[in-house]
């Protein structure tokens, strides 16, 4: 006997408050999902679906990159690179995760390095399932052939693309959080003046950062070279060795080109020896001690190259994004962003991000710095301004959901907002407050629920709240809210997912697998839009 499927009212109720187009969308969502779920029969006589949409589990920068994998196992060369991603999309490395590890498999793209959230993970992985099938990957790719990115930035007005930068000015650099924070956000204005570059609540801006001279300069000494010696880099580009360090090349990364470069010029043979076994990631060689490339020169002191050399290893810096925090209907001719500064140690040596700290104090007032507008991808205020929103953003993930704000009160859109925000104090952390309690006031927020976390004996974040809140949550997401989450990706957004999905499940009565496909569906309509890092 077929199932019976549950009476739709109950996940429809009369009382909800939808327009008569929004019930009639909820309607016939869940009569499909459900049928379909009811009867695998009912399936058969749904007439056959058109060529089916290609899909990529993997795709998802909550998973671990070793799920990735194993959800790509099977799917075609350019796919496995693909799962080798950090999944963002978010356009750093110059493509898509999709189109980056196209460009590869197809050989347009030699580059390995350029997945910035994926890090030093991605691009030893992507190295060695190239090694693995080198000549596979060539004849494999069946897609069209993707341009490298310097050939399509041609084509692209200036600002637009990493490799076409304009100079934005740094007006002001101030901290968000009290001085007796743990830690450091800070709120960096920018100005685009007179660059005619524009952006959109929900784009990202992209900042070609430099090294810090002092470290560039150690370097230089211990390499007992001028700095004015000309290197030609991978690229084709010819400049001093001192340009170099400082704009293009990532000191945070030995990588096995420096370590074999190192190897051959060590003339110690102990080092030469554990140099090689780097350069070959044997394990037994461990790298315990050494994290950047400053490390590996203090550490294996007998092996100093040419200095050309020596940079010409190097892999190239790339350029950091921030979620743009300001609406330009508000600041013309400025950008917003909110940076946390990083600084972490290892090994007893203290690390400093470089752009981040770049942004925090090394740039200073008035001086110019090459950025660009990353265009988002599927992550914006909905085009209808009355259809209401929901935005969660802890720490810096606040960043996108205060243009979001900016934009909503500058047009006057009449849609409700409805904020989730957290962070560990209230009294020192709680960034924009101000601004944000001025919305509540002023009835720009309708909703406003804070989560700081150490505020307390237990940690209360924003999943917390929003479980709290579930009902209503559920009363705005079935009225047509779209549901926004920034920050960070491999904890809170996987966190708040598996909250929602709870809500989801509980209040509208489905069990885990429904709800599930809920989540999918809304996601896939753009109603559940994530900006994650
Ligand atoms: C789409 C997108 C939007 C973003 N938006 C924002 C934003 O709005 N605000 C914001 O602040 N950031 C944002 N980021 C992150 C930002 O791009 C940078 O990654 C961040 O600022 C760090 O850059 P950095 O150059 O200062 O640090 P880096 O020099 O790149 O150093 C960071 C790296 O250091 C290493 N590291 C850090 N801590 C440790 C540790 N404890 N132990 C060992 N290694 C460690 C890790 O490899 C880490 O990737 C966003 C990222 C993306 C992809
Ligand atoms: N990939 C990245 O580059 C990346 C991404 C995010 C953050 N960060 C780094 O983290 C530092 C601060 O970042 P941030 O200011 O944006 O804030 P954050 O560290 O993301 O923290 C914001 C708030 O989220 C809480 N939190 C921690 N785990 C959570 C979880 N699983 N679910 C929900 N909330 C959770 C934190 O609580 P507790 O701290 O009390 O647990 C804090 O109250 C910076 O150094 C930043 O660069 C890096």
């Amino acid at each position: 006997m077929g199932q019976m499927m549950p009476p739709l009212p109950a996940l429809v109720p009369q009382t909800a408050p939808f327009s008569p187009a929004q019930r009639a969308w909820l309607d016939g969502f869940f009569a499909g999902m459900l049928a379909a779920e009811a009867s695998p029969a009912a399936s058969a006589i749904v007439p056959a679906a058109p060529a089916q949409e290609e899909d990529f589990p993997w795709h998802d920068p909550t998973l671990s990159l070793d799920e990735r994998l194993q959800l790509a196992a099977g799917r075609p060369f350019e796919r496995t690179l693909m799962a080798a991603m950090g999944q963002l999309d978010c356009g750093q490395c110059g493509y898509l995760c999709k189109t980056y590890a196209e460009a590869i498999a197809g050989g347009a793209e030699r580059d390995l390095t350029r997945c910035v959230p994926g890090g030093k993970p991605t691009a030893k992985k992507l190295k060695v399932l190239l090694a693995e099938k080198p000549v596979v990957a060539l004849v494999q790719a069946k897609t069209p052939p993707v341009q490298a990115p310097a050939a399509k930035a041609e084509g692209t007005p200036a600002g637009y693309d990493r490799d076409r930068p304009v100079l934005a000015r740094l007006l002001r650099s101030e901290p968000l959080n009290a001085a007796s924070a743990e830690k450091q956000t800070q709120n960096v204005v920018l100005s685009f003046a007179g660059a005619g570059v524009e952006y959109a609540p929900g784009d990202s801006l992209g900042v070609w950062a430099s090294n810090y001279g002092e470290e560039v300069e150690l370097l230089l000494s211990i390499l007992r070279a001028k700095g004015s010696e000309r290197v030609t880099l991978a690229a084709g580009e010819e400049l001093s060795v001192r340009e170099a360090l400082l704009r293009r090349c990532n000191l945070r990364e030995a990588g096995e080109d420096l370590y074999r470069l190192l190897s051959q010029h060590a003339k110690d043979d102990i080092e030469a020896t554990r140099l090689a076994g780097l350069a070959a990631e044997d394990p037994e060689s461990g790298e315990a001690g050494v994290h950047d490339v400053f490390d590996v020169l203090v550490k294996f002191r007998s092996a100093r190259p040419p200095v050309a050399q020596f940079v010409a290893s190097l892999p190239p810096l790339q350029p950091r994004l921030y979620s743009i925090a300001s609406s330009q209907r508000c600041h013309p001719g400025e950008v917003h962003l909110s940076v946390a500064v990083v600084s972490y140690e290892l090994h007893r040596r203290g690390y400093l991000g470089v752009a981040s700290n770049f942004f925090a104090e090394r740039l200073r007032l008035g001086r110019r710095v090459p950025v660009y507008v990353q265009r988002a991808h599927g992550f914006g205020l909905p085009v209808d301004p009355a259809v209401p929103i929901i935005m969660v953003g802890p720490g810096t993930g606040v960043a996108p959901f205060r243009a979001f704000l900016q934009e909503r009160a500058a047009s006057g859109a009449p849609g409700k907002n409805w904020l989730f925000f957290g962070n560990q104090h209230r009294d020192t952390d709680f960034l924009y407050r101000g601004e944000i309690e001025g919305y509540l006031k002023r009835g720009v927020l309708a909703r406003l629920d804070t989560a700081f976390s150490r505020d307390q004996a237990g940690k209360i974040y924003v999943q917390h709240r929003m479980r709290e809140n579930a009902a209503e949550l559920w009363r705005w997401l079935s009225a047509g809210a779209h549901f926004y989450v920034c920050g960070d990706a491999k904890k809170m957004a996987a966190d708040v997912d598996a909250a929602l999905a709870g809500i989801v499940a509980g209040q509208g009565g489905m069990d885990a697998s429904t709800a599930k496909r809920y989540l999918a569906e809304l996601a896939k309509s753009g109603r559940y839009q994530r900006d994650v890092y």
